[in-house]
């Protein structure tokens, strides 16, 4: 039986009706409001409002679940692959060994336009890599056929593989480039993971290396309604082709409080390390109102328990680094950082746990990824998952603009002043 709620505004009853999600998720549908009563909802940072109806990811943040498809992300970190879990994401279903065939030869195939290989070529050595990327990305839109850019005509998987092919090849070759190294092609050979390795190290990566390349990879793919891929979702609504979709979910997962805290994180132990080893000061900084400091990789908008992600990122980076044979002071600065932070009542008060973003540089540093780079290995991951979002958005019948309100608190009306009057 339909579910209703019923709210009193200036002393007029209005009847909402409650949609009900498949994990038993409820929402208050309030797309008739205004037109009914006048009034908006006001949610800063949009902590509590649903923006779409999605059958991508499923997570449950106090209960600490994610899932994709359906497939928990233990079972997929553990089993999967990245290109499969890449289909997954887009299609819905597990591939068959045909259909996973057939994707990975339309990732393989696309090559970078010489135009966009001299235009990264041309970037200062010094420039941020996510720059570069969402430069890098949105300037691809030019030099596509122009179907590409409509999105009723556009062959979307074929999109699909090129973007996920060119944001490994963007991301390696201004790695090699801005070091001064010859610069390395696409191998069709070698494996999606392997050829990014390569393209980076020129060197074919071991299978643990391999594997923690696609495990972290694998997380990272898809997080529902995030800052970038609403980003992402928001620009499409505009019906907006998807490499400027792309290029602005890029700019988006740049920042520190986003894709962007994985570097912060890094620096973050490195001047606690150079400063002594002391956590502790680190945590009382955190703490006090009157310091804009935060204890970075630490905090969830959505997981109120454990990230289910830092769970098994911090069981990879034991293993990363016992397999290489990596011991990194780091990693203890962490490890205490952590001990004392879930001990602290402000955290626990608060929920505050570690996040995807906390144990996942000492695995890139560990395989030799420099700290800048960080956030390019995470938006190599989200690829798919934007991808996904985009798609959803774009194939839903009724998908409208995204176009927020406002409740204006500025002046009100009052007449222009002439300059020599002011
Ligand atoms: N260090 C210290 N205090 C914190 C932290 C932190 N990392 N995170 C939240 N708080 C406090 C915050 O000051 C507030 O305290 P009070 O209630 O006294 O005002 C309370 O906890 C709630 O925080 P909030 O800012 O309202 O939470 P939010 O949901 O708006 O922000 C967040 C979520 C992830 C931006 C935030 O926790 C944060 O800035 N964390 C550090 C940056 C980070 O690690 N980002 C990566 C997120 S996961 C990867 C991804 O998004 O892709």
């Amino acid at each position: 039986m339909a579910e209703y709620v019923k709210i009193k505004l200036n002393g007029n009853e209005i009847e909402l009706p409650v949609i009900e999600g498949t994990e038993n998720e409820k929402a208050i549908d309030i797309s008739k409001l205004r037109a009914e009563t006048g009034y908006i909802t006001l949610d800063d940072g949009f902590g509590n409002t649903g923006s779409c109806k999605s059958k991508i990811t499923f997570l449950d943040g106090e209960k600490g679940i994610l899932r994709y498809r359906g497939y928990p992300i233990d079972q997929l970190a553990e089993k999967s692959s990245f290109l499969e879990v890449s289909y997954l994401l887009n299609h819905g279903e597990l591939p068959s060994k045909t259909e996973l065939e057939k994707f990975e030869r339309t990732v393989k195939e696309p090559t970078l336009p010489v135009e966009i290989c001299a235009l990264l070529d041309d970037f200062p050595k010094t420039a941020h890599p996510m720059g570069v990327a969402a430069s890098a990305i949105a300037a691809l839109s030019c030099f596509v056929p122009r179907e590409n850019l409509d999105i009723t005509k556009i062959d979307k998987d074929q999109v699909l593989g090129q973007l996920m092919e060119s944001i490994s090849i963007i991301s390696a070759r201004f790695f090699r480039h801005r070091q001064g190294k010859k610069i390395i092609g696409s191998d069709p050979n070698l494996s999606y993971v392997q050829n990014l390795y390569n393209m980076m190290f020129g060197e074919i990566p071991s299978d643990e290396v391999k594997k923690a390349l696609e495990v972290l990879l694998i997380l990272h793919a898809d997080h529902e309604q995030n800052c970038s891929a609403s980003a992402v979702r928001v620009i499409g609504s505009a019906q907006s082709n998807p490499y400027a979709c792309i290029s602005g979910g890029l700019c988006a997962l740049w920042g520190p409080l986003h894709g962007g805290a994985n570097q912060a994180v890094m620096e973050m132990l490195e001047s606690i390390q150079a400063d002594g080893g002391d956590y502790r000061k680190a945590l009382d900084r955190a703490k006090d109102k009157e310091d804009p400091f935060r204890l970075m990789g630490f905090g969830h908008r959505v997981y109120k328990n454990f990230d289910p992600r830092a769970k098994i990122i911090k069981k990879a980076t034991d293993t990363v680094l016992e397999q290489l044979g990596v011991e990194d002071p780091l990693l203890d600065v962490a490890k205490g950082l952590e001990k004392v932070a879930l001990e602290d009542p402000y955290f626990v008060d608060r929920k505050l746990y570690p996040n995807v973003d906390f144990y996942s540089g000492i695995i890139y540093r560990a395989l030799g990824i420099p700290t800048d780079m960080f956030t390019v290995m995470f938006a190599i991951g989200r690829m798919p998952g934007w991808y996904a979002q985009w798609r959803e958005l774009v194939d839903f019948k009724g998908s409208r603009i995204a176009r927020p309100r406002q409740v204006y608190v500025g002046e009100n009306e009052r007449d222009y002043i002439l300059m020599e009057n002011r």
